[in-house]
């Protein structure tokens, strides 16, 4: 039986996925619905403000009344408040599964537990902790969000063979090839803010968007403490937003927004960030940067491209433990570092 709970769970997995890039701050979630072990309907949360997942995998079936008796696999409890859209819960209910299987309760306090009770409460058998672990990695995003308050943050860096980021004259660009960088753009699709360091806004002038992909351009964040000049730079002068964290001043005009900081760090620019909606960050450099939030210990997962280049001297790139195992991406090496304990730098 836990066999086949597996497999529907991890289809719930494959759908939830989909939601990347357009759920923003909430939870990724598939649902899918069993009869007779045959799927009759499955959906996922699409977009951030509308429907459920359980909601699309209800409306995909074609006869409602199949769904009484059937099993009803979600890899998140559902949801027992009303925030955008009224309670899912409810509506599992009013068609009578006969067993709700899930892979992670909510870490919502306005959930937590509440949606399981509810279906037990009305009569309906709740499996738990089906594939938890990958449950808790598909949403490691909303679970940081919700146990820690503050954006999940992914650091991202090119360093050259010989551990360089930069050249002496400051330029870095062609660490890394043509596939890793429309992977990049890839990930910026994913998340909702995108920062560097001032030096590297100035020095770089990029443009932090999505061009080599589809999908939502981040909103770009850029760390500028004593509030160096960006005019004519790309960040301050085309139409997306952008937000700067400074010392100096608060001002505001159409999409860029200047927030002042008291107590400059890191902790306190993800703390309004996370205030103003960014709930996911990717850090894009420069050295000097990452560094400051590795010092912090405030990141939860770094990818690295080693390319095949050698600079000999020039900008040392961030000192980080890196093991062996990496991904090949077109001859450049992609190494992913989850901060667990054994990889913090604290
Ligand atoms: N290979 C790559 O992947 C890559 C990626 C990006 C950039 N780069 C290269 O890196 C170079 C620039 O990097 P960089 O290390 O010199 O500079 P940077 O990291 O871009 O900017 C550093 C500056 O940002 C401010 N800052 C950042 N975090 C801060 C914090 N937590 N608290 C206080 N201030 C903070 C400070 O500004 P103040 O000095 O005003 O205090 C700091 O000096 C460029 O040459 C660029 O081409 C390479």
């Amino acid at each position: 039986m836990i066999k086949i709970h597996k497999k529907y769970i991890e289809r719930t997995f494959y759908l939830a996925k989909k939601g990347l890039g357009g759920v923003r701050q909430n939870p990724l979630v598939g649902c899918v619905i069993v009869k007779e072990d045959k799927i009759i309907g499955e959906g996922y949360h699409k977009k951030y403000g509308e429907k459920h997942a359980e909601i699309n995998a209800i409306d995909s079936v074609k006869d409602k009344e199949d769904i009484k008796g059937s099993s009803i696999y979600i890899n998140l409890e559902p949801c027992s408040h009303y925030g955008k859209t009224p309670p899912c819960v409810n509506e599992l209910i009013r068609h009578e599964p006969k067993e709700v299987i899930i892979s992670n309760r909510d870490p919502n306090i306005k959930v937590n537990g509440n949606g399981i009770n509810a279906l037990e409460a009305n009569g309906i058998k709740v499996i738990e902790e089906i594939k938890r672990r990958e449950g808790e990695d598909l949403n490691k995003r909303f679970f940081t969000n919700q146990n820690k308050k503050r954006p999940y943050v992914i650091l991202k860096w090119a360093q050259t063979e010989d551990g360089y980021m930069a050249r002496e004259d400051g330029s870095s660009q062609w660490i890394s090839n043509a596939m890793s960088r429309k992977l990049v753009h890839k990930w910026r699709s994913e998340e909702i803010g995108i920062c560097v360091g001032i030096d590297t806004a100035i020095l770089d002038n990029p443009k932090l968007n999505v061009r080599k992909w589809y999908g939502e351009d981040p909103i770009r964040v850029i760390i500028n403490p004593k509030n160096k000049s960006l005019n004519n730079k790309k960040v301050l002068h085309d139409n997306l937003s952008t937000f700067v964290m400074t010392e100096e001043k608060d001002s505001t005009s159409s999409k860029k927004k200047f927030f002042k900081l008291n107590r400059f760090s890191f902790k306190s620019i993800l703390e309004k960030l996370f205030d103003e909606g960014v709930s996911t960050l990717i850090v894009e450099g420069g050295s000097k940067t990452i560094n400051y939030i590795l010092k912090d210990n405030l990141w939860d997962e770094a990818r690295i491209f080693i390319g095949k280049v050698n600079f000999k001297k020039g900008t040392k790139a961030p000192d980080l433990k890196i093991r062996n195992k990496h991904k090949n991406i077109n001859g450049d090496k992609l190494h992913i570092i989850l901060n667990d304990e054994g990889n913090s730098n604290k």
